[in-house]
């Protein structure tokens, strides 16, 4: 039978995929039954399984899959919610790619073959050669704790490793080559193929991505949150027109934001340095303002900064708590940069020594509030501004205090899509959907209804939403109410935590609805959740599964394995920050 013709990956339907995983199982385990004696080289199948929240190990993984080709390798691409933990000891050549979540856990397309593959009597797998690529933020404790959690298990159930795993910073798209441009041909050895493609991984990138964004123009920035309310949140509209590009209910829209002049200002001035001193920047001679603008995250202090600061300072307190990182944590909620460059006078730093211990300016995320096909030519975001204070001193978070404030009608918002290919209105409009998303949650789901709107789509729709306060926050509330009224919106349920004395969240509603809830779900509902990861995500995760246990009468076990169902399933999926 000839696999190598076979596509990288294509968008199966649910039948095509299970006949092609049975196919593709059964293939693995035949040919490494009779590895070296029938394998020839150049059709050695190299299985390449991406971890991915929203998409950057993914669009590595599909590179490594054209280059694989291009060295006459026969590659899969599987998410790793495509692949069971028993076929894995099938896989000769592996390549895991995944980015890590939370704090320091797996992207939810990974957990569960994650649990199979850490669960206590996983098979050996001594047959399968592998190497791991992690990507990850050094801003966060557990820098690519995901991929090193991979690898070290891996090794632990006996599978060789060809290739040192390669960690990878938020820049990631040098090391991930430099990775895949060696680890490839090793696999690749000895095939004698001669036809490399270099520039294979290049083919699927968009026009528009991280390194090449789309200077949008902003047409509306509307405050939605009322004037008096405790918080800011606002709305924006964005024109993609012109661009070529389009988007999907469900994908997000990345800006990559410039810093705040008054803040580029009061740290040079804290420096001691001045605006036109010149620093290098990418071998390149940068004005230090412009470098402080538009290049490196200041708001923020990169842990090699924090490092270097007590050592300099002297700064007893610092010193003594930097190998604790609670304690570190607690030191810097509320102090950026500049707060800590002023609090440590004595320790002093030239405009290079300061450039070097920063990090590169990142773009931000932001979960798409429009459907595509009503709005083909804006995108709407819906962004809480982050403002506090504290030490003294307004701070503002860099990108949502950007569009806030510093946009005007001629400034270019450089900016690019991130699909988020399993967040998705289902495509039997049928099927009814569950939306929890309190705060900015909201986002997505107003997507989404435009887009059942759209599609006259005659599933019914659920939504959970809540904020602080009803009077200052219920955000979108005259289109909620109308969605309502046109029994579009069959059902809305809404908890503001901050209108009475006991706080009352989203999760405390879906307990109340329990049991409506539960049939909805055995209807085939799909149960989507945006918002904060952190608190809010993993309370209704909990909720959720009180919900099925009690309402479906099913065990602890059992709810645990119905919601399970429902991710490999993807009708429990989540798009949480
Ligand atoms: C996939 C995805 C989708 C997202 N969708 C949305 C969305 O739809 N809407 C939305 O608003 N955001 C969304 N976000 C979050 C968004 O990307 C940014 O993280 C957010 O706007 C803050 O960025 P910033 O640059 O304004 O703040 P930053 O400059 O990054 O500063 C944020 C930091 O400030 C500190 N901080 C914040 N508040 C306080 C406080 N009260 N006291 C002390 N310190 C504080 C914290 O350290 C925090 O990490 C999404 C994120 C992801 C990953
Ligand atoms: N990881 C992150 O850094 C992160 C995550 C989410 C949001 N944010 C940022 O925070 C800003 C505001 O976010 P937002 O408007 O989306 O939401 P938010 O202001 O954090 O909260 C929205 C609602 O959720 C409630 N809530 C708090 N804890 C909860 C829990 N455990 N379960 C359920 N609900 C809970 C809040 O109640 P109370 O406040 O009254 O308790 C409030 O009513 C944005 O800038 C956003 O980007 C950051
Ligand atoms: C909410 C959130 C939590 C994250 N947690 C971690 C973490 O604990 N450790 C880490 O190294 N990176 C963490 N990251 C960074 C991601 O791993 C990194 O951005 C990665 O490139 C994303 O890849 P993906 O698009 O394939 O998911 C986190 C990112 C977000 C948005």
């Amino acid at each position: 039978m000839k696999i190598s013709n076979l596509p990288i990956d294509a968008p199966y339907n649910e039948g095509q995929r299970a006949w092609l995983n049975g196919f593709f199982s059964g293939m693995q385990a035949h040919m490494s039954q009779s590895a070296g004696a029938t394998l020839s080289t150049d059709s050695r199948v190299i299985t390449i399984l991406f971890g991915s929240q929203t998409g950057s190990a993914e669009s590595v993984a599909i590179d490594a899959g054209a280059i694989a080709k291009s060295y006459g390798l026969t590659p899969f691409v599987k998410s790793m919610d495509e692949v069971e933990a028993n076929a894995l000891a099938s896989f000769e050549y592996l390549l895991i790619i995944t980015s890590t979540y939370g704090e320091g856990e797996m992207p939810d397309n990974a957990q569960l073959l994650w649990d199979g593959v850490s669960a206590e009597g996983m098979s050996s797998l001594a047959s399968v050669n592998y190497s791991v690529l992690a990507l990850g933020d050094t801003s966060y404790d557990l820098f690519c704790q995901a991929g090193i959690d991979w690898d070290n298990r891996l090794a632990e159930l006996g599978a060789n490793r060809v290739y040192e795993r390669v960690n990878c910073d938020v820049d990631y798209e040098e090391p991930a080559q430099a990775w895949m441009s060696s680890v490839i041909p090793l696999i690749a050895g000895g095939s004698g193929v001669s036809n490399v493609d270099a520039d294979a991984g290049a083919t699927n990138k968009p026009e528009f991505n991280r390194k090449n964004p789309f200077p949008a123009k902003l047409l509306v920035n509307r405050l939605l949150t009322d004037a008096s309310s405790s918080k800011e949140t606002r709305h924006y509209e964005i024109s993609i027109a012109g661009s070529g590009l389009s988007y999907e209910a469900g994908d997000a829209l990345c800006v990559v934001p410039t810093n705040c002049p008054d803040l580029v200002a009061d740290i040079i001035n804290a420096l001691n340095c001045t605006a036109d001193q010149e620093v290098t920047v990418n071998s390149e001679l940068v004005v230090l303002a412009e470098a402080l603008q538009n290049q490196f995250e200041i708001k923020t202090p990169s842990k090699e900064f924090i490092q270097e600061l007590a050592a300099r300072s002297g700064n007893q307190e610092l010193n003594g708590i930097l190998g604790d990182k609670d304690k570190l944590s607690d030191y810097l909620w509320g102090r950026d940069t500049l707060d800590l460059l002023l609090q440590n006078p004595t320790a002093e730093f030239t405009s290079a020594e300061f450039v070097n211990l920063l990090k590169p300016l990142q773009h931000r995320a932001y979960s798409i509030s429009s459907s595509g096909k009503q709005y083909p030519e804006t995108v709407h975001l819906t962004v809480a501004s982050v403002r506090y204070d504290s030490f003294d001193r307004n701070h503002k978070g860099v990108c949502s205090t950007f569009l806030a404030d510093l946009v005007d009608a001629e400034t270019p918002v450089r900016t690019f899509f991130t699909p988020n290919k399993v967040f998705r209105v289902p495509d039997d409009n049928s099927l009814p959907m569950i939306m929890v998303g309190p705060g900015t949650g909201i986002a997505p789901f107003r997507a989404f209804l435009q887009e059942r709107d759209f599609r006259k789509a005659s599933g019914k729709n659920w939504l959970f939403f809540g904020d602080r306060n009803a009077e200052t926050d219920y955000i979108y509330r005259d289109e909620l109410e109308a969605y309502q009224t046109s029994g579009l919106l069959t059902r809305l349920d809404l908890a503001f935590s901050r209108d009475q004395e006991a706080k009352i969240y989203v999760q405390d509603r879906m307990i109340e609805q329990g049991a409506e809830l539960f049939r909805w779900l055995d209807q085939g509902g799909y149960f989507f959740v945006c918002g904060d990861a952190y608190r809010m995500a993993k309370d209704v995760d909990q909720a959720l599964h009180a919900v099925i246990a009690t309402h479906g009468d099913l065990s602890d076990q059992q709810a645990i394995d119905y919601v399970n169902q429902l991710k490999k399933d993807k009708r429990y999926v989540r798009d949480v920050y």
